[in-house]
């Protein structure tokens, strides 16, 4: 059984988070050990398709050394089934008042979806300083995080959104990103395909990203 990790140290375990939708809880397992011949210990399962939370529970029996997140919660009824699945951390596109209370509730990590100042700022205040920037990509990018640092000195973000492996760099450089989400790590095509080996060759890509 392995220990359960802060966000913080969630966020350190590889440049790129792959973020995942999997349609069959079959795979996950298999798919959980192809990230980690990569190197890459930390998921974001998409709660997208209705094998999402086994697939989470799948991945925690298969390979306990992964950290297991649960991305796209969008109500509280999602904290709820991703916490009794297990997910360590969750990731949420957007916020909202009773998205919040159930988080503290159940007093699960999240990193909640921001795009504006506003939304920063509203995070912040509530404690909240691990925030994911979505849509990266659409709304800004890079030089959008960068304009954040000096009026939001505490707040560390998880960009995601339009990330591809050749863009990555110009966000892991910005001393406010600890990490950048990416589908392209594990595409929904190569997990349908059971393409492991690709997918461990796109984990060892992300985790080259380290600086
Ligand atoms: C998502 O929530 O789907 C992510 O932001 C992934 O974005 P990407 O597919 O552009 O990497």
């Amino acid at each position: 059984m392995s220990k359960k990790r802060s966000l913080d140290e969630a966020m350190a375990l590889s440049p790129v988070m792959p973020i995942v939708v999997i349609d069959d809880a079959g795979a996950a397992g298999e798919l959980a050990e192809a990230l980690l011949a990569g190197g890459v210990k930390v998921i974001e399962v998409t709660l997208r398709t209705p094998a999402a939370l086994d697939a989470i529970r799948e991945i925690k029996k298969a390979a306990p050394e992964m950290s297991v997140g649960a991305g796209t919660v969008l109500t509280p009824r999602d904290v709820g089934r991703a916490a009794d699945a297990g997910a360590e951390f969750l990731v949420t596109p957007g916020i909202n008042g009773p998205l919040l209370e159930a988080l503290f509730t159940l007093r699960m990590a999240c990193l909640p979806g921001v795009a504006t100042p506003s939304e920063v700022s509203g995070m912040l205040a509530r404690g909240m300083t691990r925030l994911k920037f979505f849509p990266a990509e659409q709304s800004g990018g890079a030089a959008w995080l960068a304009a954040m640092a000096g009026p939001f000195p505490d707040a560390v973000f998880c960009p995601t959104g339009g990330i591809s492996r050749e863009l990555a760099p110009d966000y892991l450089k910005l001393p406010n990103v600890a990490c950048v989400g990416g589908s392209w790590v594990a595409p929904a095509k190569a997990i349908e395909a059971r393409d492991w080996a690709t997918i461990t060759e796109n984990a060892r890509a992300a985790m080259a990203l380290a600086s």
